[in-house]
């Protein structure tokens, strides 16, 4: 008798500890998916993008509302930022083209008057006007990898005809030129292909997706980083500044030598 009652409790009490163990198990489990696909960090995410955006308006409502408008829908001065994305602000803002001092025959590049900190809130305020090309990411692992003769084929066929070989710029109709290309950051670099300013063509990662655009952009610092290997480039203008060279130094020196030989004779 008071054998099987003892039984009867420890079976009731081994039922309780399962079930302890079983709701356990299911705690850590639910812990455990939780942590898997709960989402992370949102909230701060999209506080600090707002924060961002409010910043950037700000900002553009100080220095580019005057020409591109209170809403960036553009006006008589300037075209429309609505959709240009965050990469063209970066770009413009970035090689001190924007804020355009004075109508111009093209906007050139100055020292920007924002910090990196401004120039990505103004982005991140345009950004979220919608569409455009996004400001590129360009680890300095991604260029070591990249394939820097590719990206010199790449450049020969697609910019070098308006740049020029040696990246040193050419001038182009109506007063515009192709610019020295010696002082654009690679994010520059990537930034000018997506988003085509003024007469330059827009290449879209459809032509030239992202590994290329790393690539050309390597080259293009190797270019102006590279030591010249013939002595020096004479400005890199190409073979008429050489021949010029040639001329005064090489004919004028052998002319300097027959009319000193002449004088000598005479005497
Ligand atoms: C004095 C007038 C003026 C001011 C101020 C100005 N811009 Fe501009 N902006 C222009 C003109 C004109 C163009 C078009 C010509 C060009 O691209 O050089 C332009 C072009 C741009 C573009 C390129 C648009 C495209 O289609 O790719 C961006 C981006 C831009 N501006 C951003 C800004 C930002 C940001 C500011 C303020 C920091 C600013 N601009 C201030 C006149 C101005
Ligand atoms: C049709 C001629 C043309 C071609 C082709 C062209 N560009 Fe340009 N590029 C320009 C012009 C014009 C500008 C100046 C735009 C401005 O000032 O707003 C420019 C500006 C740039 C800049 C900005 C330089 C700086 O220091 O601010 C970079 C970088 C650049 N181009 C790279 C390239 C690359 C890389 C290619 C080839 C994939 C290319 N370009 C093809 C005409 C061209």
């Amino acid at each position: 008798m008071t054998a099987s009652v003892g039984a009867a409790r420890a079976s009731v009490r081994r039922r309780r500890r399962s079930s302890a163990v079983v709701l356990l198990v299911a705690l850590a489990a639910t812990g455990v998916l939780w942590a898997a696909f709960a989402p992370r960090g949102t909230a701060q995410d999209t506080a600090d993008a707002n924060e961002a955006v409010r910043a950037g308006r700000a900002l553009y409502l100080q220095g580019c509302s005057s020409c591109h408008g209170v809403n960036a829908q553009g006006g008589n001065q300037a075209p429309s930022l609505v959709g240009v994305g965050s990469a063209a602000v970066d770009f413009q803002v970035g090689t001190g083209r924007m804020p355009l001092a004075a109508p111009g025959a093209q906007a050139k590049r100055k020292d920007p008057i924002y910090d990196q900190t401004q120039i990505d809130q103004l982005a991140a305020y345009v950004g979220s006007l919608g569409g455009g090309p996004k400001k590129p990411v360009i680890t300095s692992a991604a260029l070591d990898d990249a394939d820097l003769a590719h990206g010199g084929e790449l450049y020969r066929a697609n910019c070098a005809q308006c740049h020029q070989a040696t990246g040193a710029g050419a001038p182009l109709t109506y007063g515009k030129y192709a610019p020295d290309l010696g002082k654009a950051t690679p994010t520059q670099i990537v930034e000018a292909m997506r988003t085509g300013p003024e007469s330059m063509p827009v290449f879209g990662p459809g032509q030239i997706d992202n590994a290329d655009a790393t690539a050309i952009a390597k080259y293009v610092r190797h270019l102006s980083e590279a030591p010249s290997a013939g002595g020096d480039a004479l400005g890199k203008y190409g073979p008429v500044p050489e021949g010029l060279l040639a001329w005064l130094v090489g004919i004028g020196g052998l002319l300097a030598v027959c009319l000193w030989i002449g004088a000598r004779q005479k005497v």
